[in-house]
């Protein structure tokens, strides 16, 4: 095949193409594959670890934060009101399983509500630090990947702003281990109004909510199903940044 140039700088331009075209693609090519292997998930252990680390979540001066979601009055104290109000509901109180129990500024305000309290979380920098603090007969801290590891039994599990967090790869994991609890209570951040549920997302400080989106269980990929749903509380938060949403489901 001729390919015919108008001038000698047109025949000059497509030689230096012709050189350096292979070259741009190499490097483009080696570029989109450093970014897909920098993309690639951390083991959630490791990400969960460097979040607590860095204080990605905040900081208030002490070695563990959970974030404001876990501090802040307006936020947690309605929570801790209407858990005290169910969990007291009982005649037997109940054996709580706290899957993801964070910093336990939560936590601590339910304890001595139940009869047992098992609080667990995959960091076990932050599980030691929970254990030299808060001391309690009937409360026992375990360092436990609640996607991977058995879970303890119980009769009702507590997931408070766990999931949001999670790929949903290992939602699904916990998700299929929520049946044998007869009471889940599962508190998500989520957008307000509709949205598009259960996009994938990549474990670590993030949620859904930067996609638009958030977790609803009962939306395909996980359709969990129970015997009953009762919304516990609800907490809009300021500037559109969504709504905090308890939810208890009764599964047998
Ligand atoms: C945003 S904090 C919430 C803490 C607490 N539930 C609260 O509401 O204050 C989420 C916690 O879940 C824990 N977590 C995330 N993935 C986990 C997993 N697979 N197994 C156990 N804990 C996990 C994190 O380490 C973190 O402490």
């Amino acid at each position: 095949m001729y390919v015919c140039f108008n001038s000698t700088f047109e025949y000059i331009q497509s030689c230096i193409y012709n050189i350096y075209r292979p070259i741009v693609v190499f490097m483009k090519k080696k570029k989109e594959n450093r970014t897909k292997e920098m993309k690639k998930p951390w083991p959630t252990k490791d990400a969960m670890e460097q979040v607590y680390e860095m204080k990605l979540w905040g900081d208030n001066n002490s070695d563990f934060y959970s974030g404001i979601g876990s501090h802040d009055p307006e936020i947690v104290n309605p929570y801790i009101a209407v858990l005290t109000s169910f969990l007291t509901s009982f005649k037997n109180p109940l054996v709580v399983c706290d899957l993801g129990c964070g910093d336990f500024n939560v936590g601590k305000e339910l304890v001595r509500h139940t009869k047992k309290y098992i609080a667990i979380d995959i960091v076990k920098d932050l599980i030691e630090h929970n254990k030299s603090i808060f001391k309690e007969e009937n409360l026992e801290f375990h360092c436990l990947d609640i996607a991977v590891d058995n879970l303890p039994s119980g009769d009702c599990a507590i997931l408070r702003q766990v999931l949001q967090h999670l790929s949903n790869t290992e939602v699904q994991s916990i998700v299929s281990k929520l049946t044998d609890f007869k009471y889940v209570i599962l508190t998500e951040h989520i957008p307000e109004g509709r949205f598009t549920p259960n996009k994938e997302i990549i474990s670590g400080q993030g949620t859904r909510l930067k996609k638009q989106s958030g977790l609803d269980v009962f939306a395909p990929p996980f359709n969990f199903k129970v015997k009953e749903e009762k919304q516990l509380l609800s907490v809009i938060l300021n500037d559109r940044k969504g709504v905090i949403l308890t939810t208890l489901y009764n599964n047998f």
